[in-house]
């Protein structure tokens, strides 16, 4: 373990590769269907609000507390609790633990749809060159897909195959590699998504939907679940910023990468929901079909929609689902790098070894969740939570409602509580920090307002209320 640890070349290769992390389904997928069902506008506030007071602090704490210890999550929350409280060292062990079993859990769920695009891309490629069947329900092609437990498994096989090969080649030759070739394109893809998408009739309404605040429709729940959501579209709450943050080196500024990670993550999460949006507007009775299911707008009402009603819809149709596996490439990436680091520093392992060996073992679960959805079996009918019916739903929901918010909660204790003003103050103010950085305002927010809102949510969850 004499190695050198490895860097991030530069301020632009730590960006890329954490907003990599944070662009992801939750973006294209979680953030479009969320601000739909609590109609629009005011959602959108309070999510931007949410973003800036807890996501954007907690950002900067995870960050800062993997540069200062140079290890990743297990190790690096170890020394945060121990710098004021040397007897908490195995507390601070326990809790980068248990993000990195919410890494495990999620990426191996999270394998199972970013499979679905590998499948909706073949599908699309086809029909560009093909033409759209005429007559197919695209609902009945879904349900076929879903249920069909070979080719489930043969896409959430290639998906971490995929993933694996990728941490294999390690932090500079991997991760880095891929996030600088990878995200230009997906923001290039995601561009000529929007000029299309805002050529439609239904585009002016779609953007008052979405920017034009409603107060009178908000709910008290929508509050809370913006800010779970906020916790999940940023890889926040298990470590992945903490270890991504470890490969920090003293000449990049935290607080600029933090701020340029969290900015480029909502203004992606907003242009996919007006491209969403704006095509659901300008269809007839694509409202009444959007309401009823999560999964239905990416995977059920836009690939018909590509063929019928998107302008320059055939090329974009096989784009956008290139755009879903590359936005989910580099999440999962990030999410398999959180549990080989664990077994890189932590337990001596070699690079090669642990990302291969966590990857199988990963997979092991994903076989699980792929198998959520064929209608048949334990795996598709057990009801652990009330309501999430098989394992892929009881895993999400065990995550994003119980884990994330849970390991938040104990960051914003690690970094305003258990480390020193000093050493938090190092790490943020290097001299290279923006001028609209405050560290009192960062640590005020660090000690209070992030941890009183995390709390609220684990309050409401143990009461029952439902996020995912
Ligand atoms: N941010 C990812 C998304 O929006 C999901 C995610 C949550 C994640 N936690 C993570 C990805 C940790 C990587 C690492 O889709």
């Amino acid at each position: 373990m004499s190695q050198r640890r490895d860097h991030w070349s530069s301020n632009a290769g730590l960006v890329l590769a954490a907003t990599g992390s944070a662009i992801g389904l939750g973006n294209l997928w979680k953030f479009p269907f969320i601000t739909w069902e609590n109609n629009g506008g005011a959602f959108v506030l309070v999510y931007l609000i949410c973003i800036a007071a807890v996501g954007l602090p907690i950002m900067m704490a995870e960050l800062l507390i993997g540069r200062r210890s140079q290890k990743s999550a297990v190790g690096a929350l170890k020394e945060a609790v121990a710098s004021k409280w040397p007897g908490g060292r195995r507390l601070g062990g326990l809790v980068g633990f248990w993000g990195v079993l919410a890494g495990f859990i999620l990426l191996s769920y999270y394998t199972v749809i970013a499979g679905w695009s590998l499948f909706y891309f073949f599908k699309t490629v086809g029909w560009t060159f093909g033409g759209y069947p005429a007559g197919m329900s695209a609902g009945d092609l879904f349900g076929a897909q879903v249920s069909n437990a070979g080719l489930q498994l043969a896409l959430s096989l290639g998906f971490s195959v995929g993933t694996i090969a990728v941490v294999y080649f390690g932090v500079n030759k991997g991760i880095e590699r891929i996030a600088r070739l990878f995200l230009p394109i997906l923001f290039g893809i995601l561009l000529l998504m929007l000029f299309s998408a805002l050529s439609m009739s239904g585009a002016g309404e779609a953007l008052a939907h979405v920017f034009r605040p409603n107060f009178a429709e908000l709910e008290r729940e929508a509050v809370l679940e913006a800010l779970g959501h906020s916790f999940f579209t940023l890889s926040l709450g298990m470590g992945a910023m903490i270890t991504y943050g470890s490969y920090i080196s003293r000449k990049l500024s935290v607080v600029k990468a933090s701020g340029a990670i969290v900015a480029l993550d909502t203004l992606i999460a907003l242009i996919a929901t007006v491209i969403m949006f704006s095509v659901i507007f300008s269809v007839a009775g694509m409202r009444e079909q959007v309401s009823g299911s999560t999964v239905g707008m990416l995977f059920i009402s836009l690939p018909e929609l590509f063929y019928s009603e998107v302008p320059f819809g055939v090329v974009l149709g096989p784009l956008f689902y290139v755009l879903v596996a590359l936005a989910a490439l580099t999440s999962t990436i990030s999410l398999l790098e959180v549990v080989s680091a664990y077994l890189i520093d932590q337990r001596g392992i070699a690079r090669n070894k642990a990302t291969i060996g966590a990857g199988a073992a990963i997979f092991v679960f994903t076989i699980f969740a792929a198998l959520s959805f064929t209608g048949e079996g334990i795996l598709s009918t057990m009801e652990i939570f009330k309501d999430k019916v098989g394992w892929f739903s009881t895993a999400d929901h065990f995550v994003s409602n119980w884990m994330l918010p849970t390991g938040g909660f104990f960051v914003t204790l690690a970094a305003g509580w258990f480390m020193t003003r000093e050493a938090t103050r190092t790490e943020l103010m290097d001299g290279s920090e923006p001028r609209w950085f405050h560290y009192g305002a960062w640590r005020f927010f660090i000690r209070w307002v992030a941890p009183v809102a995390v709390a609220a949510i684990i309050i409401a969850v143990i009461v029952g209320v439902d996020f995912s």
